[in-house]
């Protein structure tokens, strides 16, 4: 291939000039692929290309950008057959559900809907935003999202396939078209060969997501138009919060005979973010009965979770002086990095920067500072006792700050609706 601008021949497959540093070839700005610069179709797609303009223009079209990003295809399976003999109104009823189920739990993940595709739906992870946990979030979005359509109706499922790896995205696109390349279609078929209920990964997004999500190995599989088998993972769990955190270390057993409770705080906790309005469950059982596990799924869970949620936890002891508000303090002193030992001076110093860190308004903490410090038995109660602390905490623990904020980097993304 020879360089444009300085004449040098350079091998064939380069981009850039060896010699002069020109760009050699093109991107295409719909599939990425590299073409000469000269070329007036793109070899890959067919897409038109700048035909004749300045190389250097051409490799950096300003609305196409190379990015890592993380694809799910997910597709219904026995969609048909219970089509088959439903009255069309129905059928199209539980095909909108789906769509508004897969946007939803798309959505909740930080993730976008692309594109629906008959009844396959097609989202993406690391546009227009990136965050380095993008394919864990996309792979426990594909397991929450099979899991709530087998919810939908008896004899549905879905299945998934999730690939990471490099792509080429129209910055400035919104949805439909923003993603394109082999990746896309390479994650398609995967899906295709997933069993019903299931989840298949590829190797980089295996690896990005494995210290999270448990994988079993599948193999090489051969894929309809790819030359060469892709190796294959089943993604089977979530064991631990985002990027491994809280993983046990012997193996977790699988979550088993509870999804339906699990499914129910999950819901519970969704219409507390949607209404802004609290709620209680209460669990309770026999020791061993599995309360502290399902506890532990709704943690792993929330954690993978776009939405700004604080998770606080505090234990009530069955006995003693002064523990009426026990756990509280515990949740507190937790949110404030604080430990039962700290002294005074200490509490005093991190329940102000707290507040500063997550309450805006300063008549706001002026109110809840007092009562926080009480709660953490640094100050003596007021007139009206305890009981009259609960109203100055709550704002607290919503972490109100009058307009959106983020503690998790997220900020931007398309939350909920
Ligand atoms: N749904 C489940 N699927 C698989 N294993 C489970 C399930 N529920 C509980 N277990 C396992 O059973 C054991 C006991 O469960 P867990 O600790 O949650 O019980 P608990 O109700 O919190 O008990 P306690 O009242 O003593 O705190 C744990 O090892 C847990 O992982
Ligand atoms: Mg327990």
């Amino acid at each position: 291939m020879q360089c444009a601008t300085c004449g040098t021949e350079n091998r064939t497959g380069s981009r850039f000039c060896d010699n002069c540093g020109a760009p050699l070839a093109s991107n295409c700005p719909a599939c990425g692929e590299p073409n000469r610069s000269d070329a007036r179709f793109c070899a890959s797609c067919g897409a038109t290309l700048a035909a004749g303009a300045p190389a250097a223009a051409a490799t950096q079209p300003a609305t196409a950008e190379r990015r890592l990003v993380s694809v799910l295809f997910t597709d219904l399976v026995g969609f048909t057959t219970i089509a088959e003999d439903r009255d069309p109104e129905a059928v199209r009823e539980l095909l909108s559900r789906y769509f508004d189920t897969a946007t939803e739990i798309v959505q909740l993940h930080g993730g976008t809907v692309e594109k629906f595709i008959g009844d396959a739906v097609m989202a993406v992870w690391g546009t227009p935003i990136a965050h380095e946990d993008d394919a864990e979030r996309a792979v426990r979005t594909a397991l929450v999202l099979v899991d709530a359509v087998a919810a939908l109706h008896p004899g549905l499922q879905a299945r998934g396939g999730v690939l990471t790896g490099e792509v080429a995205v129209t910055l400035g696109a919104t949805n439909q078209g923003m993603v394109a390349g082999d990746l896309v279609n390479t994650a398609a078929r995967l899906q295709g060969v997933a069993e019903a209920g299931t989840v298949l990964v590829g190797e980089t997004t295996r690896r990005a997501a494995e210290r999270a999500i448990v994988f079993e190995p599948l193999g090489d599989q051969s894929l309809k138009g790819k030359t060469s088998p892709v190796p294959a993972w089943r993604a089977l769990r979530v064991v631990a919060q985002r990027g491994g955190q809280g993983r046990a270390d012997g193996l977790e057993p699988p979550f088993v005979g509870r999804d339906e409770e699990l499914r129910q705080l999950k819901d519970v906790l969704h219409a507390v973010g949607r209404e802004r309005r609290p709620r209680l469950v209460s669990i309770t059982g026999p020791g061993g009965i599995g309360k502290s596990r399902l506890v532990w799924e709704l943690e792993k869970y929330v954690d993978g979770v776009a939405e700004t949620i604080y998770w606080h936890r505090g234990r009530s002891p069955s006995y003693g002086e002064g523990i009426a508000f026990w756990a509280l303090g515990e949740m507190v002193r937790r949110r404030a990095r604080l430990t039962e030992d700290d002294d005074e001076a200490t509490t005093r110093e991190r329940i102000t920067t707290t507040l500063e860190e997550y309450v805006g308004d300063a008549s706001e903490r002026e109110r809840i500072g007092p009562a926080l410090l009480t709660l953490l038995g640094v100050e003596e109660a007021p007139a009206g006792g305890r009981d009259a602390l609960f109203p100055a905490l709550a704002p607290f623990l919503r972490a109100d700050r009058g307009e959106g904020h983020d503690r998790h980097g997220l900020r931007g993304h398309p939350m909920g609706r």
